[in-house]
């Protein structure tokens, strides 16, 4: 029997290579070891985009394409929309009922979230409850892994502890308590240098068409104190030398570094390399993204079969839980 696992992932804004790299190209990998869910989590995204929906309706189908394009493959593992899952909201509510107050106003993502994003009102009760919702999303699977970057491992955490108070309060062991899986990838940079986020509005969709990609790599920020192409460049500190490090064959790249340092290629020059690299990698994704583009009831008929048969699982457990808890 293989072991569940199961991720998710928020229909804001377009998948970007830091998702790519950090998450996806995982899932991609993990997809055939386990029975695995993958999540998109369009009620999670109501916590900040509420006032949007077009743009939630574009990002939840651009989201669907990119991931099937980059690799997640529908007969092996299921890709849905959690708002086409039910019971998600369900047992979200139950477990809302029993997860003490201090319990979330000491996740410590909700009080750096709350300072960091000004644009949006997060003073809801749904935002506080956000790591409510994670944690029905895993334990409506009895997920026994959850691949996820480092900053979700409070939800984790979280999840854990609901988990342990429901089967204690109900006397049971109905739900086993999920184990976060990290995936190890370095920050990938964005085009400022800073963590790719789509917060600091500096991502590389994985979306784009050749034309639009050599010119967004040619805008990323070098070696900030390179400022003539005389001067030797240091590749330890430049967000260019981060991506050849992961699209550059070994030789070649320790070949940039030499003529970095030695103010033998200059930059523009160094990113065209780049850019044409991260074009090569993407082919086949593109030519899966124009198949899926052109096919739009193809992509929404594979997610509603997705969704079909994760709410068999996701019902079985939601009897379970109501029968535990007396409803
Ligand atoms: N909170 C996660 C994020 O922002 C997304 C998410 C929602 C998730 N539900 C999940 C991740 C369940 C893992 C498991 O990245
Ligand atoms: Fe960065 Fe390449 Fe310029 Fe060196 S030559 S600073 S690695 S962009």
């Amino acid at each position: 029997m293989k072991q569940t696992l199961l991720s998710g992932i928020q229909p804001t804004g377009k998948l970007h290579l830091g998702n790519y790299l950090g998450a996806v190209s995982n899932w991609v990998k993990l997809q055939h070891d386990y029975n695995a869910f993958f999540m998109m989590a369009d009620l999670h995204a109501l916590t900040s985009i509420y006032e949007n929906p077009e743009k939630l309706r574009e990002d939840k189908l651009n989201l669907a394409i990119d991931l099937f394009s980059a690799g997640i493959d529908p007969d092996t593992a299921c890709l849905y929309y959690q708002s086409d899952v039910p019971e998600h909201a369900e047992l979200h509510l139950i477990l809302s009922m029993m997860t003490p107050l201090p319990w979330l106003e000491r996740v410590p993502t909700y009080k750096s979230k709350m300072a960091e994003i000004k644009d949006k009102d997060l003073n809801t009760y749904g935002f506080l409850g956000y790591p409510v919702l994670q944690a029905a999303d895993i334990l409506l699977f009895k997920a026994d892994i959850v691949p996820v970057g480092e900053d979700q491992l409070p939800h984790l955490e979280l999840a854990r502890e609901i988990a342990r108070r429901f089967n204690h309060l109900t006397h049971t062991t109905l739900f086993p308590e999920p184990q976060a899986k990290l995936t190890h990838y370095p920050a990938v940079p964005g085009l400022d240098g800073r963590k790719m986020s789509k917060s600091y509005g500096n991502t590389i969709p994985i979306s784009l068409s050749e034309a639009e990609m050599t010119p967004l790599i040619l805008k990323m920020m070098t070696d900030p104190n390179r400022k003539l192409l005389a001067d030797p460049g240091n590749p330890d500190i430049c967000p260019v030398f981060t991506f050849h490090k992961i699209y550059t064959s070994t030789d070649r790249k320790d070949e940039l570094a030499n003529l970095c340092r030695t103010a033998g290629i200059g930059c523009v020059a160094c990113k065209k390399e780049l850019a044409h690299n991260i074009n090569a990698s993407l082919t086949q994704f593109r030519a899966k993204r124009n198949h899926f583009e052109s096919d739009r009831g193809e992509v929404q008929n594979l997610l509603k079969k997705s969704a079909k048969k994760a709410r068999e699982t996701a019902s079985k457990t939601l009897s379970e839980v109501k029968a535990a808890i007396g409803l």
